[in-house]
């Protein structure tokens, strides 16, 4: 097993200094556990990388933004790059400083952007001329000065699932590099903006970092190109998408052959680095425990059912994504079985993997959905009428409920029946 938060131990698997299978006994299952360590040692590989840079990590919230976690990445001096009204909320209800906050996202709405400049943020990543002229009309109005920065989209192929890359043309992100330019000329002369910034994000999950390379250097001489014209560039921003090994044979990337190539040249234009990892952050900081419930076979099809369903890990469904799948328990000598692990869902797709080899387990067994620690309870939802699974957060032999289970009442909360009607809007 790659991460050493979760081992095995006299045959079971532990996170941290905890045995998973007493954890699904006291909380129940499906339930997400995360490792504190592996967060932290995760972000701080991050911090030395960019140690002889001025630099801001700004932790992409959309990967996992429970309270709980934000909170430990903020203990360790992290910023936040957040997509939406929500994830400010957040940040700020985790007691991040809102002045670490940049806020990135290809349509934020008037209520949004408000609420970002009352807050003060650090800076929003702009994705077009008609934001950025929302975004100095409504600070004008409140009489506050926004840094921007423009989301530049550098036409260059992350190679990766197509829905999660974002740097070709052809993609609804960012402005086309050939008419940022302009447009930042543009942006400059309008009141109550600052262009301070240049952006860009090409896609997630990328297994090799030269595609980062290409598009960071794209944005470097623009970023030197608007300097010439008079514009006071003072920082780059260079997204997320340092991709995970969710196989043994993916490679593991890290971040310092970027840093090692663009590092001498940002020091030389004395420039602020930011990024905004997510998944490299938290994904292998988590598991998704789960019990099988029955085993079945149909023609010649072997299933393993599960209480976890799509609704609480979307991942494989959504991006034929693959999580390695575990018992927790293991036994010496156990056979292997070729099977499908289904979830509970009236979906074809409602699966976790399909004709895997793994080990034959019988109900009542527990497994554990590695690298489940980004992208998987922010993406969870109700379907079926399945209340969500509880988070967990362990820190050497502690646990907290970062989250608690839903209950049947919380899947109604918020409904009504037919009770409340509005008879003022016009009618049709
Ligand atoms: N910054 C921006 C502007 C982004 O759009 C994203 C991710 C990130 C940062 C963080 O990227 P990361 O370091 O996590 O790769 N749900 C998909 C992933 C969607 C990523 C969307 N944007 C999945 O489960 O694979």
């Amino acid at each position: 097993m790659p991460e050493s938060e979760f081992q095995f131990r006299d045959g079971t698997l532990v996170c941290e200094d905890v045995d998973l299978s007493a954890v699904a006994d006291r909380f129940g299952t499906p339930s997400y556990v995360y490792s504190k360590h592996a967060i932290v040692s995760r972000y701080r590989a991050y911090e030395s990388a960019l140690a002889g840079l001025r630099r801001r990590i700004c932790y992409s919230v959309k990967a996992n933004s429970n309270l709980s976690i934000l909170d430990v990445l903020r203990a360790e001096g992290a910023g936040f790059d957040i997509v939406s009204g929500g994830e400010l909320y957040r940040v700020l209800a985790a007691g991040g400083e809102a002045s670490s906050v940049v806020f990135s996202g290809v349509g934020k709405t008037e209520g949004e952007i408000r609420f970002a400049l009352q807050e003060e943020i650090h800076s929003f990543n702009c994705e077009s001329l008609a934001e950025i002229e929302t975004i100095s009309r409504l600070a004008a109005t409140l009489e506050r000065t926004a840094s921007i920065a423009i989301r530049v989209n550098p036409d260059v192929d992350a190679v990766t699932h197509p829905y999660i890359s974002t740097g070709l043309r052809e993609h609804k992100f960012g402005v086309d590099i050939a008419t940022a330019e302009e447009l930042y000329c543009y942006a400059a002369k309008l009141p109550a903006i600052v262009t301070e910034g240049v952006s860009c994000h090409i896609g997630s999950q990328l297994l090799t970092i030269d595609p980062l390379i290409e598009a960071a250097d794209r944005i470097i001489t623009l970023a030197e190109r608007l300097r010439t014209r008079g514009l006071p560039i003072r920082h780059l921003d260079l997204g997320g998408g340092l991709g995970v090994p969710y196989r043994s044979s993916d490679p593991a990337l890290s971040i310092n052959a970027l840093i090692d190539h663009i590092g001498p040249k940002i020091r030389a234009l004395d420039l602020m680095l930011m990024l905004e990892p997510g998944r490299s952050v938290v994904a292998e900081a988590g598991v998704l425990l789960t019990r099988v419930l029955l085993t079945k076979q149909n023609g010649g099809k072997k299933f393993v059912v599960v209480d976890a369903a799509m609704n609480d890990l979307i991942r494989p469904a959504l991006y034929q994504a693959h999580h390695e799948i575990v018992s927790v328990r293991q036994a010496s000598g156990r056979e292997h079985i070729q099977a499908d692990v289904v979830g509970p869902i009236c979906e074809t797709g409602d699966f976790f993997a399909r004709g895997r080899v793994i080990e034959a387990v019988e109900a009542g067994e527990l497994l554990a959905i590695r690298t489940a620690g980004a992208y998987g309870f922010v993406l969870a939802c109700n379907y079926n009428s399945r209340p969500r699974p509880c988070e967990l957060l362990i820190d050497g032999s502690h646990i907290s409920v970062a989250k608690r289970r839903e209950s049947y009442e919380d899947l109604v909360r918020g409904e009504s029946l037919s009770t409340i009607v509005h008879t003022d809007l016009e009618t049709a």
